[in-house]
């Protein structure tokens, strides 16, 4: 099966992201219903931040359990911090480096931040993404919008439109596409609700460019049902078909079904007898990052693929969240 052109000819509700259809997106917003939403790093699946009962629609389209709480969106900073109880000054400099951008901080919350929204946690994760249909979105709605990735509970981000579509189906009434996703990893998350700024999540900023900020961060491991992180269950990004994490090409079966989530120049897909997609062939990890999802998704869809094979990428920049991701998907 193609991943989706087929099904994406009869997705009616994916829709270009004009303005008109920014104004259709504020008016379901308005009455408490979802929207499909591009940001920088992956599609989200938006609603209204304050309203509990589209804030519940959410958990409801994804199957998403309520411990697991969500990322509330704003055009800027200082809409942002207003939600937070109160603001550190790493917050501050973390904000006027990376915001808008990938980068997801977690604070204090303010008494009006739902609990839906946080899980009933004193703490709310608070981003703005640099996306412009994003921020055109947010700055027509005036207020927050939650987002959590536009995926079933436990399965591949979606990083264009139509993978949202093939997702969520007809759950959602309104799917604005902007295209695929530049990033193609989530947001990095802090926590700097503490002592100590926390690692949450590796994610779509490298993390030596934050530590050059913070220092060296401490890291909440991924592990189940971790009270500091409780999204970081160790079996996220799950592809319907088995992925093994090999440490060289030499473990990798040469047969039609098998699929190789490859990197680097140096691999030959010529001398592959199975489905190869290659991260970057020019050994980039940001190339990598943006084609993770669509490439791990086109293996999982492929018909003659049974298996799915990777090799871990170099551990810096933003192959470390790569890492943590496959890590996860061979869970
Ligand atoms: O890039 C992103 O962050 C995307 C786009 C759509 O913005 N959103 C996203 O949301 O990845 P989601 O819900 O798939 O992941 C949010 C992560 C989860 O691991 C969640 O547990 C964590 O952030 N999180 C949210 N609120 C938190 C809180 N109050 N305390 C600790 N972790 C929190
Ligand atoms: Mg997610």
């Amino acid at each position: 099966m193609k991943p989706d052109s087929t099904l994406a000819a009869q997705a009616n509700n994916v829709v270009p992201a004009s303005e008109e259809a920014i104004l259709r997106a504020v008016g379901l917003l308005r009455e408490g219903r979802v929207v499909g939403l591009p940001t920088e790093t992956v599609y989200g699946l938006a609603a209204d931040g304050l309203n509990p009962l589209a804030l519940a629609r959410i958990f409801e389209v994804k199957q998403r359990p309520l411990f697991d709480p969500l990322i509330l969106h704003f055009a800027d900073a200082e809409a942002a911090f207003l939600l937070a109880e109160h603001v550190p000054e790493m917050a501050r400099r973390l904000a006027a480096r990376f915001w808008p951008g990938p980068l997801t901080l977690v604070l204090p919350k303010k008494e009006i931040v739902p609990d839906l929204a946080t899980s009933g946690l004193p703490n709310v994760a608070l981003r703005v993404p640099a996306h412009p249909v994003a921020q055109a979105l947010l700055r027509a709605f005036g207020g927050p919008l939650a987002a959590p990735s536009a995926n079933r509970f436990g399965r591949i981000s979606p990083t264009d439109a139509h993978a949202v579509h093939l997702e969520l189906g007809d759950a959602v009434p309104l799917i604005l596409d902007g295209g695929p996703c530049a990033v193609g990893l989530e947001s990095t998350v802090i926590d700097l609700s503490g002592e100590h700024p926390l690692l949450l999540r590796a994610g779509g900023i490298p993390l030596e460019e934050i530590e050059a900020i913070t220092g060296p961060l401490q890291r909440a491991t991924p592990v189940d049902d971790h009270p500091l992180a409780p999204g970081q269950l160790k079996h996220h990004y799950a592809p319907r078909k088995p992925l093994r994490l090999v440490n060289h090409a030499d473990k990798i079966p040469s047969q039609p079904d098998i699929g190789w989530l490859a990197f680097g120049s140096k691999v030959q897909s010529s001398s592959f007898a199975g489905v190869m997609e290659n991260l970057s062939p020019t050994n980039n990890l940001r190339e990598a990052a943006a084609n993770l999802f669509r490439a791990l998704r086109t293996l999982d869809d492929h018909l003659r693929v049974s298996a799915i094979y990777a090799i871990p990428l170099p551990a810096h920049d933003l192959g470390l969240a790569i890492n943590e991701r496959l890590e996860r998907a061979a869970h």
